[in-house]
């Protein structure tokens, strides 16, 4: 995920864009960068790391420019890999939001041809393809670049002989400002509320051409289209959420999109990783909070898909353990990449000579220093302190690992192996049903969590973890207490504490343990806790629960999935009605570099 702006009018571009950029650096902060046309020449002006490092001085007057934000996903954050990005006779500038999944036949095309690259990016095969076709007419060098892209793009292209900016979209969001005198087109509204309210939002297969006076648009199949002009009622501090109250809610919702950019590419070929090269027999996931959380889903993905047995550690702890003997391939998990514990058990890991993989969302951070192997879940960033998106990512990714080594390992053949990524193909779908319709879950958490002193979460199997992770969510930004128990270990100690006043939330699933669950569920309605039950289908349960919350019809390996949603949004509600400082709460920080 990346911000990117355009603007052409009658005032000077710079500090139009930057102001811009400013208001889109949620969507990346890793590195700057912007370009302003005058009558001959385009300048740029671009760096690694936040907006304010930008020295507009640099950059000559005009009205009309593009400039970027970014969140970097091929190329890790330098001066080079920030955009804009600059043709080889410095003619035109483009910049660009999304992965472009060709772009390494793309570049070894183009570089046949003789253009010479100056990044590591995905992005700058763009620049070099309007190069490569322009002959005079822009809009048309455009549309031919564009028909040779395959993945998702939004981009904005300048050329210092005209006055007016391309813009185009594929499954990257695209947005117009209109305004008086001036146009703007950006990655989203909060951009360009300083200049208009009224937009126009792109669809997929768009290309058009702003300049001062008026807006183009072309479909898909070339035919000119208006696009509705809307109406932004929003506040800029709303628009940056989305219109959405919190970050973490619209990271909620990031949901579905976020797990098919993690899977997008992968589901077939995972050729990030070689796995060839390892002798995997023992697996080792070290990560902390909610990071360990997943690693623990991934354990019991990991040893259904494979048959290779696999070990937990939290960094904290296995940091200052005793050695093994045994030397198991060790995945570390950590969303921001810049946990010092989870960084410090990876120095660790490669000392007592293990081979190493990191998942992270973050490209180039510290643990990707740390290991042999890298995957980024493709969550884009989160800036809401308790993850939500990030953790679902790691999820998926886990799921490819482990599908990816099965069939290696022999465990299982192509057609289960079909089975398993059907799944993950339907999961965007399930969740964004899910999401819906949140009106039982926003209930309970109303009437009956925002009192609680105490609340437990209990599962089994793969759903056993999903209980810690939802507990945590709600301790984390709610401040109520929460313990998350596998079901089953109740009985050996905490039905003391149960009470008419403790809600259990009980996870559910049609599994080979859905029995002892009911017996479970009968022994906690016997001390008169209120239970919140979260299930596929309402099954017997609406007998022994007090409130029955179902999720779409899915297996109970993918349930996780689903039901980390429900927990989320529980936390989120319940915070939400006891007025907490949901996106920044009390006492934590987004990533913990001290141990
Ligand atoms: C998650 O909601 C927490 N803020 C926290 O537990 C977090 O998961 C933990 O600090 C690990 O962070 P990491 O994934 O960035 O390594």
């Amino acid at each position: 995920m990346c911000g990117i702006v355009g603007y052409i009018g009658n005032t000077p571009a710079g500090d139009i864009l930057l102001k811009g950029l400013r208001r889109l650096e949620y969507r990346g902060y890793d590195s700057a960068g912007v370009a302003v046309k005058d009558s001959d020449n385009i300048a740029i002006e671009k760096k690694k790391g936040r907006i304010d490092n930008l020295d507009l001085e640099s950059i000559i007057t005009g009205n009309v420019g593009i400039g970027h934000t970014r969140w970097a996903t091929h190329g890790k954050p330098s001066d080079e890999n920030s955009h804009p990005f600059f043709d080889c006779s410095e003619s035109l500038a483009i910049v660009h939001n999304g992965i472009i999944d060709n772009f390494v036949a793309l570049k070894d095309e183009l570089e046949k041809a003789g253009h010479n690259f100056s990044s590591q990016t995905d992005s700058e095969v763009i620049a070099h393809l309007v190069e490569e076709y322009y002959q005079g007419d822009l809009m048309d060098a455009v549309t031919k670049t564009v028909s040779k892209l395959e993945g998702s793009y939004a981009i904005v292209v300048m050329h210092r002989d005209h006055d007016a900016l391309i813009f185009s979209r594929n499954q990257s969001p695209l947005v117009i400002g209109i305004g008086t005198e001036e146009n703007l087109v950006a990655s989203d509204v909060p951009a360009l509320l300083d200049h208009t309210n009224e937009v126009k939002y792109l669809q997929d297969g768009d290309i058009g051409r702003i300049t001062t006076e008026d807006v183009k648009i072309w479909n898909d199949k070339g035919l000119e289209v208006e696009r509705e002009t809307k109406v932004i009622k929003w506040s800029v501090e709303d628009a940056e959420k989305g219109g959405y109250e919190h970050y973490m809610l619209k990271e909620i919702h990031e949901q579905p999109k976020a797990i098919h950019d993690s899977f997008l590419g992968r589901l077939v070929e995972f050729n990030e990783v070689d796995f060839s090269k390892y002798d995997i027999d023992l697996i080792n996931i070290i990560s902390c909070g909610t990071s360990y959380h997943a690693g623990l889903v991934g354990k019991y993905i990991i040893e259904e898909i494979t048959g290779i047995q696999c070990m937990l550690d939290l960094a904290s702890e296995y940091r200052y353990s005793s050695s093994t003997e045994k030397y198991p391939f060790t995945i570390f998990i950590s969303q921001s990449g810049e946990t010092a514990d989870t960084i410090g058990a990876a120095k660790e890991a490669k000392r007592r000579g293990c081979k190493t993989l990191a998942i992270t969302n973050v490209l180039d951070s510290s643990l990707t220093r740390e290991v042999d192997e890298v995957i980024y879940t493709q969550a884009g960033p989160e800036i809401g302190v308790a993850a939500t998106k990030t953790f679902t990512t790691q999820l998926i990714v886990l799921y490819l690992i482990a599908i990816q080594l099965g069939l290696r390992k022999g465990k299982i053949l192509i057609e289960q192996a079909e089975t398993y990524r059907n799944e993950l193909r339907r999961l965007p779908r399930r969740v964004e049903v899910l999401l819906n319709d949140v009106d039982a879950i926003q209930d309970i958490s109303e009437r009956v969590l925002a009192d609680a002193g105490d609340i437990f979460f209990v599962g089994r199997n793969i759903n056993y973890p999903v209980a810690l992770e939802g507990a945590l969510k709600l301790k984390e930004i709610a401040y109520i207490h929460a313990a998350g128990y596998p079901a089953g270990e109740l009985k050996h100690g905490p039905f003391a504490l149960l009470t008419n006043k403790t809600p259990v939330i009980a996870i559910c699933i049609k599994d080979h343990t859905f029995e002892k669950m009911l017996g479970n569920i009968g022994e906690i309605a016997a001390r008169e806790s209120p239970i919140i039950c979260v299930c596929q289908e309402e099954m017997e349960l609406e007998k022994l629960c007090d409130e029955i919350v179902v999720i779409p019809e899915i297996s109970p390996l993918f349930s996780p999935v689903l039901i980390n949603v429900v927990l989320q949004l529980f936390a989120y509600y319940t915070a939400y009605n006891l007025g907490r400082s949901i996106d920044k709460p009390r006492n934590l920080a987004k990533s913990v570099t001290v141990e």
